[in-house]
């Protein structure tokens, strides 16, 4: 791959976290179907893993949002950009996340999602950094909790790019060779 950027997690750790998670969620909801939602895009290869790890009927749909600020920090606004596009009410929901930082995409997101009337609405996120948080949100699954470094790979992005790297990697602006 194109970089040299340092190794956060590991695509055999993060296997461990995505099974630890549908684990979990396969014995929360036994017996019942869930649906899935993703935030695009950076959720979209957390979703396609998470999802073969649930042992339960399953559904899958997507939501995009797109949040004003830097390359790096959200300014606290977010938008819709795609809304799912099955209805929700009386569905087990779960929003499917890259990484939850300040708090303000999910509690956006929890407000559109409930307006729908789910039956349950559950938050799952990859990676956790809970020293960055401004609004009170916390995720009923984690993956890992990380450090305040800002991270790229498994669907992550800066600027769009490193998406693809398998590893969730810290960004760091010289590290292309
Ligand atoms: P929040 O709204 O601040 O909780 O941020 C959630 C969104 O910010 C995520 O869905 C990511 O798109 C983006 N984000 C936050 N931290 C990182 C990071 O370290 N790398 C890449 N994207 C990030
Ligand atoms: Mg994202």
């Amino acid at each position: 791959m194109l970089t040299n950027m340092k190794v956060l997690l590991s695509r055999e750790q993060i296997a461990e976290g995505v099974a630890r998670i549908g684990k979990q969620i396969t014995q929360d909801f036994a017996g019942e179907t869930v649906t899935l939602v993703g935030v695009l895009k950076g959720a979209c290869l957390f979703l396609s893993d998470l999802a073969r790890q649930i042992e339960l009927d399953a559904t899958f749909d997507f939501i995009a949002v797109r949040s004003y600020g830097t390359k790096k920090e959200s300014a606290g606004e977010v938008q819709l950009i795609k809304d799912v596009t099955t209805p929700l009410e009386d569905k087990n929901v779960i929003l499917v996340e890259d990484i939850l930082d300040t708090g303000y995409t999910y509690t956006f997101l929890k407000k559109l999602l409930m307006a729908r009337k789910p039956r349950t609405l559950k938050f799952a996120t990859l990676l956790d950094k809970p020293s960055r948080r401004l609004l009170p949100v916390e995720a009923d699954y984690v993956g890992f909790k990380i450090p305040d470094e800002f991270v790229v790979g498994y669907g992550l992005d800066y600027a769009e790019r490193f998406r693809n790297l398998p590893d969730i990697c810290v960004f760091a602006e010289d590290a292309e060779k």
